[in-house]
């Protein structure tokens, strides 16, 4: 073999390598990035969104001003006597045996966790 054929040949393969290796990467990437959402369909929602949802979709059965209505009352006054956490656990599960439904498969624990500090401090006022 003349010394630029090697040299050629050996080009070629480098830059093979490279790119299936980036291909790969890239693939990989993509997958990382897909994975939590393609496994349990819960979305992370902005404060905007969240907002909106509590006034209007929990506001339907709690009463816009959240004074009660099919739901008990979400005032700050009411919810007292539950931590975050009790009432995170409340708006993930919904409580059986009751209109309260769980919200698990359309809201991240995390916005769950906003939604209960946003009523806890009366921002919903
Ligand atoms: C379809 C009607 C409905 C919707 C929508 C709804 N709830 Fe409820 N919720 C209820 C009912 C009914 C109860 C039980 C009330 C009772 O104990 O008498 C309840 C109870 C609760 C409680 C416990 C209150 C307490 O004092 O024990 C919390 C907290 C709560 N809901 C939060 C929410 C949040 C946050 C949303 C929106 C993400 C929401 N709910 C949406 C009907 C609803």
């Amino acid at each position: 073999m003349k010394k630029w054929h090697k040299f050629l040949l050996f080009a070629f393969l480098c830059c093979g390598v490279t790119a299936v290796d980036g291909v790969a990467r890239a693939q990989n990437s993509m997958n990382a990035q897909n994975a939590p959402s393609a496994q349990n369909h819960q979305i992370n929602h902005t404060p905007d969104q969240l907002e909106q949802m509590v006034r209007q979709d929990c506001g339907s059965c709690h009463g816009l001003t959240f004074k009660g209505g099919l739901g008990a009352p979400l005032l700050p006054e009411n919810l007292r006597d539950y931590s975050v956490a009790d009432l995170t656990t409340i708006i993930l599960e919904g409580l059986p045996g009751t209109a309260m439904p769980p919200w698990q498969a359309i809201i991240s624990a995390k916005d769950a966790s906003w939604m209960a500090r946003y009523l806890k401090n009366g921002e919903s006022n």
